[in-house]
């Protein structure tokens, strides 16, 4: 499974587009089956049926915890950090996580979950996440996990979409010095949903919950209740493992589906070789399980390989700017992966916070999320690798499952800002707006990819002709990013961010339809448009432009209202972080507005707004261009 060599990346590259399927094959067959498939790839791109593994059975638990208990059922294989450094850390063995998932899919299928159905998951980053996650697959249920920062609102569309059964949660959750109330939230969106039967939380703040009788149940007495024993549920490779939430450029979130055997390959298979994990080392990797990269970086991937995944509850500057660096000396960790958010973050809390911390444990960095500054980059590989740790600057999506283009760590070259070479099994392409490939290189355009991976999303839940429209129609029989690129003399890929309508904060994909509707909710909003602009440390931030009925007599005051209707409806990482009130809005005579003329304000280049004699009233345009914040 592992490359280690410049050459061997280059033969196995080679291997890899000379002959997809025999490629593929030999990584399959590292893992464990119950019945070998019959065809490696089918389906096609134009239909979005892409299929691998077809006709083999397995179960993706077998192969992260089963298969690891003879030689490593006493390794660990999580370490928990909890949100305060006074508590307790946990370290939980494979043998003891096996057993505790076990256990768990035992009162799972006690309340009648079955092979099929979907439960939702709102939990903090705590190991049971982690129990909750692998005992859905044990028993064949499908899992929604909701990152915990959404709102009742934003879990109910997510229950309701998906028709769960279950919600696991807890009562609350520690953010730095805030105590969340978890279970409250849960409650609030259960109100809007008729689907879930039983609610099963955890204890983890003892922060007071009202617990419905016939509904509700505690974790604890029901772990308790049930034996260790649960034969994992065979399953055929295209059966699905998880649903989880992505925003696109319109309407509501789409719930991308990931199926059993590619998903565990992919993820398997990418950690493996862009971290170039070596037996015994730890890997922290800074996501939330709520988000792809913890599904397939903390969870899937990591424990697939038999590693052992640091799991840190709180968040990086709390008790200060040094958390992550104080966890990297205390649990010696090997390979850190983070965003650059965080990094710019820290870094402008200045070196003080770094220096005395014990960071030689470090072996690899990287960096994953939205595009990573110079700078940032700089900053991380001097301060934190010391300037010796390879750092992998990782391109993926939640609809790829696993990496996609990065290097590999200390194996292929890295260049600073450059996501660099796809890996082997992965054919980027560059395409015009007419949708003529670009060859060559020193070249940019629209990101492509041209062949299925094992990894690629199978559907939209419930809506697959959006599955087919978001990705596969745009190029005919081309899988579509969303992602402008450019790629240097070398052949080296630079991801410069979304070409469509959607916004990259802190890392989280946000739509700007999304944003624009709950705006749109809010009393006296006659109309908004929401545009991304560079932010310093977010590296997007979002510039909400409002048409109000009556002009607000308290414009702070009507910002804050507006800011907290966002935040209830969708979350606080969707607040505006500007909030402009216009007269008008840059329309076609179409009617369609003009968002790049939006996007030039935002980012104050008022000079160069480019042709505006199309639009309906271009007397709008000084108007915004007067009372640009
Ligand atoms: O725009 C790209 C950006 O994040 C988007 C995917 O977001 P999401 O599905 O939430 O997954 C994030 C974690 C995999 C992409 O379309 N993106 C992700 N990684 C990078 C990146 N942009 C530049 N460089 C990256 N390394």
């Amino acid at each position: 499974m592992r490359i280690k060599t410049f050459e061997e990346y280059q033969v196995a590259y080679q291997q890899s587009v000379d002959d997809p399927e025999g490629y593929w094959a030999e990584v399959g067959q590292q893992f464990q089956w119950r019945k070998p498939w019959k065809k490696v790839l089918s389906g096609d791109f134009a239909e979005a049926t892409i299929k691998w593994y077809e006709g083999g059975v397995l179960n993706i638990t077998e192969n992260a915890l089963d298969r690891h208990l003879a030689d490593k059922g006493d390794q660990p294989a999580i370490i928990w950090e909890p949100n305060d450094p006074d508590d307790q850390s946990v370290t939980i063995t494979y043998r003891v996580l096996y057993d505790r998932v076990c256990r768990f899919a035992n009162v799972l299928k006690k309340h009648g979950v079955k092979k099929g159905d979907r439960i939702c998951i709102y939990l903090p980053m705590v190991p049971e996440l982690t129990i909750a996650v692998l005992a859905c697959a044990r028993i064949g249920a499908v899992h929604s996990v909701v990152f915990g920062g959404f709102s009742a609102k934003s879990i109910a569309d997510r229950i309701n979409d998906a028709e769960c059964t279950m919600v696991i949660t807890s009562d609350g959750s520690f953010r730095g010095q805030k105590v969340i109330p978890m279970k409250e939230t849960v409650d609030n969106a259960l109100d809007l949903c008729k689907t879930v039967k039983n609610v099963i939380v955890m204890t983890r703040t003892r922060t007071p919950v009202s617990m419905l009788k016939g509904r509700d149940l505690w974790w604890e007495e029901e772990e308790k209740s049930v034996d260790s024993v649960c034969p994992a549920e065979p399953m055929d490779a295209e059966d699905t493992l998880f649903i989880l939430y992505t925003s696109g450029s319109t309407g509501k979130p789409k719930g991308v589906v990931h199926t059993i055997a590619g998903y565990m390959v992919f993820a398997t298979y990418t950690f493996a070789n862009v971290f170039q994990y070596e037996p015994g080392e730890i890997h922290f990797c800074t996501a939330d399980i709520g988000w792809i990269t913890g599904h397939s970086y903390i969870v899937y991937g990591p424990l697939c390989y038999g590693a052992t995944s640091l799991i840190f509850e709180g968040i990086p500057t709390y008790p200060d700017a040094g958390r992550f660096w104080q966890i990297v000396a205390k649990h010696k960790v090997n390979i850190l992966y983070t965003a650059p958010t965080a990094i710019r973050s820290l870094m402008s809390f200045g070196l003080s916070f770094v220096k005395d911390n014990d960071l030689s444990s470090l072996t690899k960095l990287g960096s994953v999320g939205e595009p990573i500054n110079e700078e940032a980059w700089q900053w991380f590989k001097q301060n934190i690798g010391k300037g010796n740790c390879p750092l992998v600057d990782t391109w993926w999506q939640t609809e790829t499952g696993g990496i996609m283009i990065s290097s590999l760590a200390g194996v292929t070259p890295e260049k600073p800002t450059y996501a660099t070479l796809p890996l082997p099994g992965i054919q980027p392409v560059l395409v015009d707006e007419k949708g003529e490939i670009i060859e060559g290189n020193g070249v940019s355009g629209n990101l492509c990819i041209k062949f299925p991976w094992p990894g690629i999303i199978r559907t939209t839940y419930g809506d697959h002709e959006r599955c087919k429209q978001t990705y596969f129609s745009t190029y005919p029989g081309m899988y579509f990013t969303g992602d402008g690129c450019l790629r240097d003399e070398d052949g080296n890929y630079r991801i410069t961010g979304r070409v469509d309508d959607v916004m990259n904060v802190s890392g989280h994909r946000i739509g700007t339809a999304e944003v624009e509707n709950a705006i749109n909710m809010h009393l006296g909003v006659v109309e908004s448009a929401v545009v991304g602009y560079p932010h310093e440390i977010k590296g997007q931030g979002i510039y909400a432009y409002i048409i109000t009925e009556n002009k607000p007599d308290d414009p702070e005051m009507m910002r804050k209202d507006i800011a907290a209707t966002v935040s209830r409806l969708i979350g606080p990482i969707a607040k505006p972080d500007k909030i402009q009130f216009v007269s008008g809005l840059p329309k076609t005579r179409s009617g369609k507005i003009m968002r790049r003329i939006l996007r030039k304000v935002a980012e104050g280049e008022m000079d160069s707004l480019g042709d505006i004699s199309t639009l309906l009233d271009p007397a709008v345009v000084e108007d915004i261009k007067a009372g640009a914040l």
